[in-house]
């Protein structure tokens, strides 16, 4: 019996991937490479270069490799992207998985778990955010996650799919000695842009307003180590096969960074300059988002262990030197 991991040659995905085989818990992958890495992904684990709406070759797939539970990471993942080119996402996003629930559901794969995402909560009304806050996401984005946690909710009502909605907030951070981390192009998250400004591969870090209702005036997010995330991911399937209620959890620290601390960080970390500017307030740029990670760690008894900013900035550090973007 094996776990289907779409999307295991992206950043998240393969560090998930890796974990799972480290495991014994014989991951497979479905990836159609749009975004992602084939050398991300371990020899010796079965991979399929598809799009998950290709219905035929991924029930193929499943049947052969007698797959019990799905972990879904595959969709297209920027927010300015989904505002600029909308269709893109509903149809990769949304269309593609209720394609793949098809699929799962025609071959009675029991389990399955989403990548979802803090944007499903829009600009939070408070701070930590519990899963109970309003969900009003305020980009394409967001919306379609939402739009596929809805139907997950519904397909486990009428059908009994168990499934785990995961709402990650900033995913961070890598596994150097795996030679896996952070290799989106282009790159849209502080951590790795920062990064690159010590590498000498950009001339300064853009910080996009300094006068919010934050500490120091810049925007706070809570920064999840990548291995956390693939931990949480191990126990929210042990979660679901010993029979768990189905629904969301936050996963997050419950504490927030702002990007100036991220600076700082990298600085400490890198012993390097990093000079940067400060812009004008991004369009849709909440204050603040850390997630209340009370839930997840009551019910599915996960708890961030490798989430401190410096080692996260440590592990991306050393990621980021060996691999040069091109
Ligand atoms: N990175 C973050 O901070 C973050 C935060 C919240 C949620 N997420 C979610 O986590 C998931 C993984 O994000 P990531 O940062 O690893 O992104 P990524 O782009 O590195 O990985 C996505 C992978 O999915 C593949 N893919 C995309 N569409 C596909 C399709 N239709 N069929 C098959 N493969 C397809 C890509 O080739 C890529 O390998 C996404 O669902 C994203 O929305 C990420």
């Amino acid at each position: 019996m094996s776990v289907l991991v779409t999307g295991g040659a992206g950043y998240i995905g393969s560090h998930v991937v890796h974990r799972l085989a480290a495991l014994g818990r014989a991951p497979v992958v479905i990836d159609s490479l749009v975004t992602g890495h084939r050398d991300a992904v371990p020899e010796g684990v079965p991979f399929l270069e598809a799009d998950v709406a290709d219905r035929a070759r991924v029930a193929g797939f499943i049947g052969r490799h007698g797959v019990r539970a799905v972990l879904h990471f595959a969709a297209l993942s920027q927010v300015g992207e989904s505002v600029a080119a909308p269709r893109a996402y509903f149809q990769g996003n949304l269309v593609a998985s209720l394609a793949l629930l098809e699929t799962v559901l025609d071959a009675g794969v029991p389990s399955f778990v989403l990548s979802s995402t803090a944007a499903v909560y829009g600009t939070p009304d408070c701070t930590p955010i519990p899963e109970s806050h309003p969900t009003r996401p305020i980009n394409p984005y967001g919306v379609t996650k939402l739009a596929i946690e809805h139907a997950l909710g519904a397909y486990h009502a009428a059908y009994g799919l168990r499934y785990a909605a995961l709402r990650y907030f900033n995913a961070a951070g890598a596994e150097p000695s795996a030679g896996l981390g952070e290799r989106h192009e282009p790159e849209s998250h502080l951590i790795p842009l920062v990064l690159r400004v010590a590498l000498g591969l950009r001339p300064h870090v853009t910080v996009y307003g300094s006068d919010y209702d934050t500490p120091d005036g810049t925007c706070v997010r809570d920064y999840i180590h990548v291995a956390d995330l693939a931990e949480a991911h191990v126990m929210a399937l042990d979660y679901l096969e010993a029979g768990g209620d189905s629904g969301a959890f936050n996963l997050g620290t419950g504490r927030g960074y702002s990007v100036q601390e991220v600076v700082d960080a990298a600085r400490r970390v890198t012993g390097r300059e990093l000079p940067v500017v400060y812009g004008e307030r991004r369009a849709g740029d909440p204050a603040a988002l850390v997630a209340s990670p009370r839930l997840a760690e009551a019910r599915l008894g996960f708890q961030a262990r490798r989430s401190g900013l410096d080692e996260i900035v440590r592990d991306a550090w050393d990621f980021h030197r060996g691999f040069s973007p091109p």
